[in-house]
């Protein structure tokens, strides 16, 4: 399969705050963002495999800073690192407050999204390459170190 560069698999979602999304001190609630984590991470991992894909594990979901009623939500998600059926997706989360314009990021994550076939199993996606950035480079590396580090747990 010809691999495929993170920028490929580029996917953006962006999103007002409201407040029924929030609890009553306007902090906005950790699952409405996570949802539009995954939808994001969804995305991105079928824009690089081109198959139905399911979420099988998040990891390092770091919450850096509030999210408030009225912000500018904004998931970015790229495919990093790819095994044989799953892929890592890295979702950042910019807040930005459209009244100051201050911009800041608020959350990030590792998901691991798997690709099925027709019938429900898992089937092959294609390779990342990134090896002319080194900002991806670093990424697809630690990527590659979970992944590997997944599969030894997973076999014991
Ligand atoms: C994800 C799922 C398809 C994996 O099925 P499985 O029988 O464990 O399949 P395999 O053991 O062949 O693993 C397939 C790939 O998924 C990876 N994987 C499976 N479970 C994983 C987990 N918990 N975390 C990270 N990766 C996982 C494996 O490492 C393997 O990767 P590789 O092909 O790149 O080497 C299955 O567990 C599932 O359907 N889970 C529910 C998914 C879902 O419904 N998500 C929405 C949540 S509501």
């Amino acid at each position: 399969m010809k691999p495929k560069s993170p920028t490929e698999s580029s996917a953006v979602l962006a999103e007002l705050v409201l407040p029924y999304q929030a609890n009553p001190a306007g902090n906005v609630h950790g699952g409405e963002i996570m949802k539009m984590m995954d939808s994001t991470a969804g995305v991105a991992s079928q824009k690089h495999a081109h198959t139905n894909v399911v979420t099988a594990r998040v990891e390092e979901i770091n919450f850096k800073q509030p999210v408030l009623v009225g912000d500018l939500v904004t998931c970015c998600a790229n495919v990093i690192y790819a095994g044989f059926s799953s892929m890592e997706v890295f979702v950042t989360v910019e807040s930005e407050n459209l009244r100051s314009g201050g911009k800041q990021i608020a959350l990030t994550a590792f998901f691991t999204m798997v690709s099925l076939d027709e019938d429900g199993n898992p089937s092959e996606v294609p390779p990342v390459v990134a090896e002319d950035d080194p900002y991806w480079r670093k990424l697809y590396l630690e990527g590659q170190k979970r992944y590997e580090a997944r599969r030894k747990r997973r076999s014991r």
